[in-house]
């Protein structure tokens, strides 16, 4: 049978995605936004191309929540986004109030859904959104570092003058400037990095992936990135369809992984018809793990100010 996948935000991210979805065959896609028309208008006129791009499948768009009613999947893509000088932290305030507002509507309507959000400070409104939906941990999942690692490749990849899809690399940690690219499991088609890079290059590279975001909106000036964006949530949202048990660093919370607990950090998992069905724990270095936990230092004390607000 045919998921039903539910994009909430027809912005940048959502209507890129919702193409994504589409043009993909993984399933019928309804988008979701508060203004009343766009949903509607992108959702008809993605329909109206799919006799020429030739895929099968129904998008909607809705201002309604009765619309996602019994989705298998719903994406969180709504909020506010990113401007020039902006940091993800400043958004935090705002965007939290629209998250808790969708959980809300999604747990009445979607009681049995696997929720990705996509939603900045990413991290945070993983764990916000797990607290207001009331669903397993398991269910709920950050997208971020298929982003991050994405990135990393294309850096990689324009530093070597290779194929993208050759490399693998790995970006765990908070989807923020503390995040923790780890040159020693990143490899082109199996050979190390860190044998066909001097070191310093290899510190460009990490320093670029962390400001990935950041020179995307320089650039942009009105908005941040989706292309890349919504390429990454279409993954997961495709390992999940097809239960692919995908390896992907994402965004889920932590009960003693890496010596962490009770916080929603970028780590490996395998995803699955599920969700998450195992979180994989890295033999990190001391100076790998004490990123991590910086990294997570920054998530949870950002969480407790959301707390206390
Ligand atoms: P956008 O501004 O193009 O779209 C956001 C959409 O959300 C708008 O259409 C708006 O009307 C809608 N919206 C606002 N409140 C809503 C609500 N309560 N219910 C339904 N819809 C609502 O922004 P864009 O570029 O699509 O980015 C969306 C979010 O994703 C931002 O928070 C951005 O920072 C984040 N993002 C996260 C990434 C990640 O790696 N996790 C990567 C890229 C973006
Ligand atoms: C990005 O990394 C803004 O988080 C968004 O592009």
């Amino acid at each position: 049978m045919k998921a039903k996948i539910s994009v909430i935000g027809s912005g940048n991210v959502g209507a890129t995605l919702a193409q994504r979805i589409a043009e993909r065959e993984l399933g019928d896609v309804v988008l979701l936004d508060i203004i009343d028309g766009i949903p509607q208008g992108k959702g008809l006129d993605m329909y109206e191309a799919s006799t020429l791009e030739g895929f099968c499948g129904m998008v909607s768009g809705t201002s309604s929540y009765d619309d996602v009613a019994g989705s298998d999947i719903v994406v969180i893509t709504a909020g506010l986004a990113r401007k020039p000088g902006m940091t993800r932290e400043d958004l935090l305030m705002k965007n939290a109030e629209i998250i808790r507002g969708i959980c809300r509507n999604v747990a009445n309507v979607a009681p049995d859904s696997i929720v990705i959000t996509v939603t900045n400070p990413l991290d945070i409104m993983t764990q916000l959104a797990i607290e207001s939906l009331g669903f397993e941990p398991h269910r709920v999942i950050g997208m971020a570092g298929i982003l991050d690692s994405a990135r990393m490749c294309a850096f990689i990849a324009m530093e070597l003058d290779v194929a993208p899809p050759d490399i693998n690399a790995m970006v765990l940690g908070g989807h923020g400037d503390s995040m923790v690219p780890l040159p020693r499991y990143t490899t082109v088609s199996g050979i190390p990095i860190t044998e066909l890079l001097p070191t310093e290059k290899i510190e460009e590279i990490n320093e670029r992936t962390r400001m990935g975001g950041a020179e995307i909106v320089k650039l942009l000036k009105t908005g941040s990135a989706y292309y890349a964006p919504s390429s990454g949530a279409a993954e997961m949202v495709e390992a999940i369809v097809k239960d692919q048990k995908r390896i992907i660093p994402c965004s889920v919370l932590l009960s003693g992984q890496y010596g962490l607990n009770d916080v929603c950090i970028g780590v490996p998992v395998k995803l699955g018809s599920a969700g998450v069905l195992d979180i994989i724990e890295l033999n990190l270095s001391k100076e790998e793990k004490q990123a991590l936990h910086a990294s997570a230092k920054i998530v949870k004390e950002n969480v407790d100010l959301l707390k206390q607000a």
